[in-house]
This record gives C-alpha cells, sequence and structure tokens, in this order.
C-alpha cells in the first residue's frame, strides 16, 4: 500500500530535520481529523510591541504550512479555530481586520488549495458573517469543492454549545429519535470523522467551547509555542506525540488487553 504521507516526504529534501521527523511518522497512524485552537497571536505581537492585528496576520502563514502539510500527510480533516462566537466582544476594529484578513487568504490561498486538493467548508454560525466575508467564503467553497484530498474546515463564528444548540432544534424540528448517531448527524460536523488529535498553541489548558461534543475522545497536544511560530516541525512534533498515545476510548487498551 502507498500512504498519502509519501507527499510530504517527496516534498522535504533529505538534510532536512522534518525529513526526519517525517521518517518517524508511522503511516499507518496519521490521525484522520487534526483540530487545532490557534491562540497566541495577541501575545505575539505584544512581545513586538505591535498591534494585535499583527499578530493576526503574522498567523496566515502557520495556517498556510498546517494546511499544506496536513494535506500532504493525508490526513482527511484539519478544523481551524478561526473566530468564535465570543470573538466579537473583541474591539471593532480587530474583528474588522479578521474579517479582511479572511477575504485576503481566501483569495491569495487559493492557488495552494487547489494545488494541494484541498476542499474547503467552514462550520458556525454563517449567516452572522458581514455579506462580504459571506460572499468570499461562498465562492472559495464552490471553487475547491469537486477536490477530493485533505477537507480544510474553517470554524467562523463558531461555539461548541451554539452548535449543539442548533443541532437540538433541528432535532426537535425533524421528529427524529434522540441518539448519539442521530445528534452527531446534526452537528456541522455531520459525516466527518470525530478529531483525533485537538491541538492548542500558546499554552492555555482550555477547549474555549470548540467542537465540545465531537472532542469527547481526541488526544490534547497543548504547546507553548504561540500561533505564528507554529511550524511545519510543530506539526510534526505533535503528530508523532499523538502517535505514542494509547487510545483505549473506556476500554483497557491494546496492552492491558494483551496481558489480561
Ligand atoms: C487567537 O489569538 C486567534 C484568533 C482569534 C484568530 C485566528 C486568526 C488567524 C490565525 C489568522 C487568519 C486565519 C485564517 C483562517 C484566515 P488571540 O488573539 O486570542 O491571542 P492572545 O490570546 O495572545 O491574545
Amino acid at each position: 500500500m502507498v500512504f498519502p504521507m509519501q507527499a510530504l516526504l517527496a516534498a522535504l529534501a533529505p538534510g532536512e530535520p522534518d525529513f526526519r521527523l517525517a521518517q518517524a511518522l508511522d503511516p499507518s497512524r496519521i490521525p484522520r481529523h487534526i483540530a487545532v485552537i490557534m491562540d497566541g497571536n495577541g501575545r505575539w505581537a505584544k512581545q513586538r510591541n505591535l498591534p494585535r492585528v499583527a499578530g493576526h496576520k503574522a498567523g496566515v502563514p502557520s495556517v498556510r504550512t498546517a494546511v499544506e502539510t496536513c494535506a500532504r500527510l493525508g490526513v482527511e480533516v484539519l478544523t481551524l479555530y478561526a473566530f468564535s462566537v465570543e470573538n466579537w466582544k473583541r474591539p471593532r476594529t480587530e474583528v474588522e481586520t479578521l474579517w479582511q484578513l479572511l477575504r485576503v487568504y481566501l483569495r491569495l490561498e487559493l492557488p495552494t488549495l487547489m494545488r494541494n486538493n484541498v476542499r474547503l467548508g467552514a462550520i458556525g454560525r454563517l449567516d452572522a458573517l458581514p455579506p462580504a466575508a459571506q460572499a468570499a467564503l461562498a465562492s472559495a467553497i464552490a471553487r475547491t469543492s469537486a477536490n477530493t484530498g485533505l477537507h480544510l474546515s474553517l470554524a467562523i463564528n463558531y461555539g461548541g454549545r451554539a452548535e449543539l444548540v442548533d443541532a437540538m432544534k433541528r432535532l426537535r424540528d425533524s421528529g427524529v429519535e434522540i441518539t448519539e448517531e442521530s445528534v452527531s448527524e446534526h452537528l456541522y460536523t455531520s459525516g466527518q470523522p470525530d478529531p483525533d488529535l485537538l491541538i492548542r498553541t500558546s499554552g492555555e489548558m482550555r477547549v474555549s467551547n470548540f467542537l465540545l461534543w465531537q472532542i469527547a475522545y481526541a488526544e490534547l497536544y497543548v504547546t507553548e509555542t504561540l500561533w505564528p511560530d507554529f511550524s511545519r516541525t510543530e506539526l510534526l512534533r505533535a503528530i508523532l506525540d499523538y502517535q505514542k498515545r494509547d487510545r483505549r476510548f473506556g476500554g483497557l487498551g491494546a496492552a492491558a488487553a494483551i496481558t489480561r
């Protein structure tokens, strides 16, 4: 079997440190879904005496690197927390810059998404976004809809509790029996595997209302690195760390099962 992650090795020079990290990965245990809380942009800017929005701008190349690396590794879904339902509380100029950045990102990154066969999607209460951001998003989603590789899902105006409320309302209106399966099917992430790995940058030990239902069994990886400094090396280290974990899903796990 040829594993998709060969694409990453092919893109790296054998002398590069990332080549050795990529070689150390078990290609049969690449997480199917990686979710990321991209945190620390503000602190990155503060450390440099720059305005907070400079930190958000500096976070865009890290988005590109994460997307390209996940696409080359054969990850199925990458969900990035770009804007939470709580982020409206920030100063208006910061919020407006974030919408502007989203539009610039979608315009400039489209060739990268196409080259890497990435299909774009978005989750959240998208109808509350400024019309120009909604239009840019809809256009990029349509233009990448025939791609068959990584599904890049941007969580925008997203809240885990809001998502559960929306799912419950739709379930109530449909009259469908409430089961774990039917709840999952009514979430924004319907049809996707649950995240295997949840990465949070900047050291905060919180899940911040992100994919609350879906991360029930996710492995958590928190790094002190601030999002603009989150490199390919960091991402490969996070996946290597994930591969060392014994995922038990409430059972006894492989090692315990053998020695019973
Ligand atoms: C959290 O850092 C980050 C955000 C609220 C926005 C994330 C946006 C980007 C990475 C750039 C654009 C992304 C896309 C997908 C186009 P923070 O501001 O809370 O940092 P702090 O905790 O240090 O203040």
